[in-house]
């Protein structure tokens, strides 16, 4: 067992985010406030353009709230910085450098000595199961591969939160699930604040801590389901609570798709 954090809380308090445009203003997120307790992995899930992304982007520190407070650790977040990490669905790995190169790429602003950096390098891709493949160039990776590297760039560098935004969206069902295990393998040994966002019901059931459904634009929070199940989960073995919590969300989610058929 791992050590709980006691670092890597985030506080989102009152935040609305706003994008102002010639016509009319967009309220991208309505006024939220939650709190991502450290070490903890909460799922996002809610229809499409509902806020999820605004939000990661404003705990990134890429956007800044219209109103309310953001806060790491109780300091406001200002600013992009190391202690959050942040991986999307599209791979976002420099093609110009190898598998390693890219997980180097993310420590070099600790200016370890070089042998050092390349240790540490090896040993996350060795984490998540790539050692053989540490001096491939993106392109000569697999969708799922890619993924293991950008995970292995972002926990390197030993973040206290991860944001994922649909990291897994554009996998197959398959190395979807063995991204699965591999990340709640990489979780739980660094145990960094995780906030996920999926459209994908089963998966926020199968990972999370706490689940959190958003409403339509603009997106509030407006269900909470803290799950206790033992890891790794599955639908079969993990009580019926789970697939009636399933049930629930897809209720509530369900509107949406009346909104796009007509
Ligand atoms: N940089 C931006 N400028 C203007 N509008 C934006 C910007 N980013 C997002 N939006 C708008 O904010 C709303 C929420 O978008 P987003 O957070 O991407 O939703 P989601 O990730 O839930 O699909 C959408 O209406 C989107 O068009
Ligand atoms: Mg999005």
């Amino acid at each position: 067992m791992t050590d709980q954090p006691n670092v890597g809380r985030v506080g989102i308090d009152d935040v609305v985010i706003r994008f102002p445009s010639k016509q009319a203003e967009t309220t991208a997120l309505d006024r939220t406030s939650l709190t991502l307790e450290p070490g903890t992995f909460t799922a996002l899930i809610g229809p499409s353009g509902c806020g999820k992304s605004t939000l990661m982007n404003a705990i990134a520190g890429f956007v800044a709230p219209s109103e309310g407070r953001l806060s790491l650790d109780g300091a406001p977040i200002t600013g992009p910085s190391n202690d959050v990490g942040v991986i999307f669905q599209q791979y976002a790995l420099f093609p110009w450098f190898t598998a390693l190169g890219n997980v180097r790429f993310g420590l070099k602003q600790m200016g370890l000595p070089k042998a050092e950096e390349i240790g540490r390098a090896r040993a996350a891709l060795e984490e998540v199961g790539l050692s053989a493949h540490a001096d491939k160039f993106p392109q000569q990776l697999s969708g799922g591969m890619k993924q293991r590297v950008a995970i292995a760039r972002t926990f390197v560098v030993g973040p206290k939160v991860l944001l994922m935004d649909e990291p897994f969206g554009a996998l197959d069902a398959q190395t979807r699930v063995s991204m699965h295990s591999l990340l709640m393998g990489v979780w739980q040994k660094h145990r960094a604040t995780v906030l996920f966002v999926t459209h994908d019901v089963d998966e926020a059931l199968l990972l999370a801590d706490d689940v959190r459904v958003m409403s339509q634009a603009p997106g509030r929070m407006i269900r909470h389901y803290a799950l206790t199940q033992q890891r790794p989960r599955a639908f079969s073995r993990s009580g019926p609570e789970l697939l009636e919590i399933r049930e629930e969300i897809l209720g509530l989610l369900r509107p949406e798709d009346d909104l796009i058929a007509t």
